[in-house]
């Protein structure tokens, strides 16, 4: 029986260009460059100042061929055969592939859809570590959730333990339910329902976890989320702690919170969005709950709506308690009003989690009678240090469309301004090559 449960999709895949395009290295190289026959006609000859391109390689040089025959010379003397070099060197250029550009540019990845990994998993069994794998749908070789985090639920009934494992820069451990304690290579801790955790890279990256109480469920419930898949993308293993073992409690959290509300009741006004950003002392700068991850406690009053927003990152939410009546539309695109098309409905169930792909529109409902909590985990510390998280709010982007603004540093400068600035930096090179 499989674990998660795919939702309907039929607001589609994320949209993507059409397939790279691969083309042979000797059509490429049977073609004379020049900087004229390689532009697009009518281009270049439009452009009020003239722009040299010369070619990268520098294998056509005869002074360089000999220079490569001088250094297989030396390389034979060396003690290195012919034979070993043009081998290695066939088999390396036998790997290198060249695209379109247009075309490839947008490559066809498979989508991150909607997923949920329902309550009922950690509220029943044996003590486990319960995946929400989805590796199959990226797809990877490794254990993932999304590309660059990896999501479980650890029951651990009342008198056990359990060991968790990663090797990842950040652990993030949220108490669903129950008390314990974990043993890390950093200390020993105690925990309860709603407090939070977070560990950074250390020797074993091991924990051990025990429960004394198991709440309505018999067995404690944690939501673990890493960033392991993000090392194992790129080869690596942490080696070095980029922040100190960190405890959010429940208590300061809701504290927090309730200051936000207090302070903005005083003006009068209902805020539509109630919550905090947990930070960590180490990232001041990203404000993020670790350099990679990033979370957020944010609460919905009953009858209340969240407008929709998007950002870059992906979104691993938990709902922490949400009465039914309670839920996300989230979709692809906006229309002209700022409505989500063809939005995809996940309703908020108390100990679950869903998945909100990268990207997509997302605008939260309460239709409830009682606030409802929500936690998502993110990635978002690595994005905004990377200054790629774009998040959006659905009313500015309205406005900007009725503004005939497209926001974005890539829309923002024209053909026209960009030729203006190559030819002004072209004359302060002369200006300064002439004094
Ligand atoms: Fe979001």
């Amino acid at each position: 029986m499989s674990l998660t449960r795919p939702l309907s999709v039929s607001g589609g895949g994320v949209g993507l260009a059409t397939s790279a395009r691969p083309f042979s290295l000797s059509k490429v190289s049977s073609k004379k460059t020049s900087s004229k026959t390689s532009s697009p006609p009518g281009r270049m000859s439009k452009k009020p100042c003239m722009m040299t391109m010369t070619f990268p390689g520098g294998s056509r040089d005869p002074k360089i061929r000999n220079n490569a025959a001088a250094t297989f010379e030396a390389a034979q003397q060396a003690g290195i055969k012919q034979q070993e070099v043009t081998a290695d060197t066939e088999k390396w250029e036998s790997r290198a592939e060249v695209f379109e550009y247009t075309s490839a540019a947008n490559p066809t990845l498979n989508p991150i859809s909607v997923y949920v990994h329902p309550p009922e998993l950690h509220e029943v069994g044996p003590t486990r570590v319960i995946p929400f794998d989805l590796s199959d749908t990226l797809p990877t070789p490794y254990p993932a959730t999304g590309p660059n985090l990896m999501s479980s639920f650890v029951r651990i009934d009342v008198g056990d333990s359990i060991d968790t494992t990663a090797s990842a820069t950040s652990q993030a451990f949220y108490v669903i339910r129950g008390s314990g304690t974990t043993k890390t290579d950093e200390g020993v801790i105690d925990w309860s329902e709603g407090d939070l955790f977070v560990l950074p890279a250390s020797k074993t990256g091991t924990t051990v976890h025990s429960a004394v109480d198991g709440g309505a469920f018999g067995g404690a419930a944690l939501y673990w989320v890493t960033d392991e898949p993000l090392l194992k993308y790129l080869g690596v293993s942490a080696t070095e702690k980029r922040f100190e073992p960190t405890m959010f409690r429940r208590e300061m959290m809701l504290n927090s919170v309730q200051d936000l509300a207090d302070e903005k009741g005083a003006a009068g006004e209902e805020l539509n969005r109630l919550g905090v950003l947990l930070g960590n002392e180490a990232c001041p700068d990203t404000k993020t709950l670790t350099h990679v991850l990033w979370s957020l406690l944010n609460s919905i009053g009953p009858g209340i709506v969240q407008r929709a927003h998007r950002h870059n990152s992906i979104a691993l939410d938990m709902a922490v308690y949400a009465k039914p009546g309670v839920y996300t539309m989230m979709g692809q695109a906006l229309d002209e009003n700022g409505e989500i098309v063809d939005p995809i409905r996940v309703d908020w169930v108390t100990g679950g989690v869903f998945v909100t792909p990268p990207g997509w529109w997302h605008a939260h409902y309460n239709e409830s009678d009682e606030t409802a909590w929500v936690l998502p985990m993110q990635d978002a510390g690595l994005y905004t240090y990377q200054r790629t998280l774009d998040i959006r709010f659905v009313d500015d982007e309205v406005a900007n469309l009725k503004n005939g603004r497209i926001r974005g540093a890539a829309y923002e400068v024209t053909n026209k301004q960009y030729t203006n600035i190559s030819c002004m930096l072209q004359k302060q090179l002369s200006d300064e090559n002439a004094n």
